[in-house]
């Protein structure tokens, strides 16, 4: 089946911060968005969000008053799934469970229409299982963002083992119509940014653990002789202590190489609740 190009309406499931900011970056470009999520509190959050990202932009003169208002009155936060059956293109972005995931593909796919190409943010899960569970195998797709989504330009765009070149290229043209570049991967654990990315941060929380430097130390290595933003430390606590850890586990589940052994430290941070900045304290600790 043919996916439909004709795309004005979006739908983004799941409104925690990487749904939230994909459904602003659509709404930013001129579409029309449903944002769904169970949760009104989750709701009540994203909007919350998507106001004050908005308002940086417009004090960094990224983004006008007048966009600002018009993104937000293209933003429409929905609790109900069925609404997402007039939609012309969803992107998933709930948690990271491939059991929930696979159980919401089989309900998106009896309520899209058809020809609505379904999409997951997932930053590690196989699009191919996720397709398994529907009878679109075809249309489903990989749109990984990277946090924070308004902010990265990158978008991996996934093909899983049945996607049809034309659900790929339409993506890859929806990422430019966003104003972010795409990059084609496989189907494989992690994708490229977090094949790589985590692994990096794994050996820097070894490194902490060993003592062999503090975490100021570790991340002004990566700051000041690498460049990067962020060092890893940093980044572990951006991206979530328990998302990080996930991601670990998949790599060494997938690729079946101990190389991916998460550290046990950051397992032990998992388990005492210091998940990062959402949680107030990871690695460093945050204000309100
Ligand atoms: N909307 C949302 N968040 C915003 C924002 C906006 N418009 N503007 C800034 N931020 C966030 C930042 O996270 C940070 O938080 P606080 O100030 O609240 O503590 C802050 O706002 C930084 O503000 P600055 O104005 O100083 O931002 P900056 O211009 O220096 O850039 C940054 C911030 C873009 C995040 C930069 O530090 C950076 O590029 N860091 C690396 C980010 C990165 O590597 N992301 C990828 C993570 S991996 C991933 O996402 C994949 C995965 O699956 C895990």
């Amino acid at each position: 089946m043919d996916p439909s190009n004709n795309i004005s309406r979006v739908g983004v499931v799941g409104a925690g911060a990487m749904g939230s900011g994909i459904a602003q970056v659509f709404a930013l470009k001129g579409f029309r968005v449903l944002l769904m999520d169970l949760s009104v509190e989750a709701l009540a959050r994203a909007r919350t969000g998507v106001e004050s990202s908005l308002g940086r932009m417009v004090r960094k003169g990224t983004v006008s008053e007048v966009d600002k208002s018009a993104t937000l009155e293209r933003l429409t936060l929905e609790r109900s799934l069925g609404a997402l059956e007039k939609v012309d293109f969803c992107v998933e972005a709930v948690i990271e469970d491939v059991d929930v995931k696979r159980s919401l593909f089989k309900d998106l796919d009896s309520l899209l229409r058809a020809g609505v190409v379904l999409a997951s943010n997932t930053s590690s899960i196989s699009i191919t299982r996720l397709a398994a569970a529907t009878t679109r195998p075809s249309l489903v797709i990989g749109m990984h963002f990277m946090n924070p989504v308004p902010l990265m330009e990158l978008v991996e765009v996934i093909r899983g083992h049945s996607t049809s070149d034309a659900t790929h290229f339409l993506t890859l043209d929806l990422v430019r119509r966003l104003g972010k570049t795409p990059v084609s991967v496989s189907d494989f654990p992690g994708f490229i940014s977090n094949r790589i990315l985590l692994p990096m941060i794994n050996e820097a929380v070894y490194s902490l653990m060993e003592g062999v430097a503090s975490r100021e130390d570790i991340d002004t290595v990566f700051r000041l002789g690498m460049h990067h933003p962020m060092g890893p430390l940093q980044l572990a606590d951006l991206i979530g202590l328990d998302v990080c850890l996930g991601i670990l586990e998949i790599l060494q589940s997938g690729l079946g190489d101990p190389k991916y052994r998460p550290c046990p430290l950051l397992r032990r941070m998992v388990d005492a609740g210091h998940l990062g900045r959402k949680s107030g304290r990871g690695f460093y600790e945050y204000g309100e």
